[in-house]
């Protein structure tokens, strides 16, 4: 099969000043993308900022023949995500490829977090994910065309402890990816996350060094170019790390029809093995597919 290739395509990557975003736009850049280098260049609490990241990427895909523009705004901040947008307008007249990569932590355990340390991780993952994807989204509608992967992470999917804002945001994106996978399909608009590990600044410290080491951001990337490529799935959580890949999936189990009538708590309490019996679970592709199972159990039952 042939390569796959980005020529003639422009992509957008956030937060592309150095770790993961920096691999993917290296990348993209290396197949031929024309790409915005977005980064705030911010501390890793999201404090703080120039452009310094970004232009220093946009150097390197210069030195080796590509094209590249820098963007230093912030992703949740409107006037900066409309210029950022604006300046790849501007510059090549099209946007295909978003990577919502760009983000921040501020770990506490629950009890001692504060709301507006939960309340800016949520604005920087996920309004920061929301904001640059309405931005291209009439362009890719009216271009019929589109690729965008957002950036999740185990700690959503899972859990983590000390990162319950974190994890919130994370998996907030995949609700937002769940229905504007729905809502992109008839404009050829297609949506997938990225659930990376990989040795960053942010998981500096979290693990010895000799594994840090197998754990190199370009051994994500491959997957993340893969997701926004013409040959992209739609809906997809891809997680990598290390050189391995796989899909996580939300699963639910087939359950029970318990009847209209005479419904009690004791009954739910009494049926809990069949309720959790992973028999036969499915991972849906809309809401609208689990409706449709209860109505079916309601006419078997
Ligand atoms: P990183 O800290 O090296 O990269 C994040 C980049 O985003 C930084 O360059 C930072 O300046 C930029 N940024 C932060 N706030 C911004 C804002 N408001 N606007 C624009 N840019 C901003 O960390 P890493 O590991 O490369 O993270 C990339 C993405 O991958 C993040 O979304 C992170 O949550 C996610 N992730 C990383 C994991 C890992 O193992 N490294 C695990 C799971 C998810």
């Amino acid at each position: 099969m042939a390569d796959i290739r980005f020529d003639g395509k422009v992509a957008i990557v956030t937060g592309a000043g150095g770790g993961l975003g920096k691999q993917h736009a290296l990348e993209l850049a290396r197949r031929g993308a024309k790409v915005v280098v977005n980064d705030l260049g911010g501390s890793m609490d999201g404090t703080g900022g120039n452009s310094a990241a970004a232009e220093a990427v946009v150097a390197e895909i210069k030195a080796m023949g590509g094209e590249a523009i820098a963007n230093g705004s912030s992703v949740t901040d409107d006037a900066g995500v409309a210029l950022m947008v604006k300046q790849a307008m501007d510059t090549w007249g099209r946007i295909d490829v978003l990577i919502a990569n760009a983000g921040i932590l501020r770990d506490k355990s629950f009890s001692k977090m504060e709301i507006a340390d939960f309340e800016l991780v949520m604005n920087v993952h996920l309004m920061g994910t929301v904001k640059p994807t309405k931005a291209v989204w009439e362009i890719m509608r009216a271009q019929n065309y589109g690729r965008i992967v957002v950036t999740t992470s185990s700690s959503g999917l899972y859990g983590n402890f000390g990162q319950s804002n974190y994890g919130a945001a994370k998996l907030g994106i995949i609700g937002f990816m769940n229905t504007i996978k729905l809502e992109g399909q008839k404009n050829n608009i297609h949506i997938n996350a990225i659930s990376p590990v990989a040795a960053t600044r942010m998981t500096e410290g979290l693990m010895p060094p000799a594994m840090l080491e197998k754990l190199k951001p370009e051994y994500v990337t491959p997957g993340v170019v893969y997701l926004a490529s013409d040959e992209a799935p739609t809906g997809a959580i891809l997680t990598a790390g290390a050189g391995a890949f796989a899909l996580s999936r939300i699963y639910e189990t087939e359950g029970v029809y318990l009847g209209e009538g005479g419904l009690s708590v004791e009954e739910v309490r009494d049926n809990w093995a069949k309720i959790s019996d992973p028999t036969g679970q499915q991972a849906y592709v809309n809401g609208g597919e689990q409706g449709g199972k209860f109505f079916r159990k309601l006419g078997a039952g």
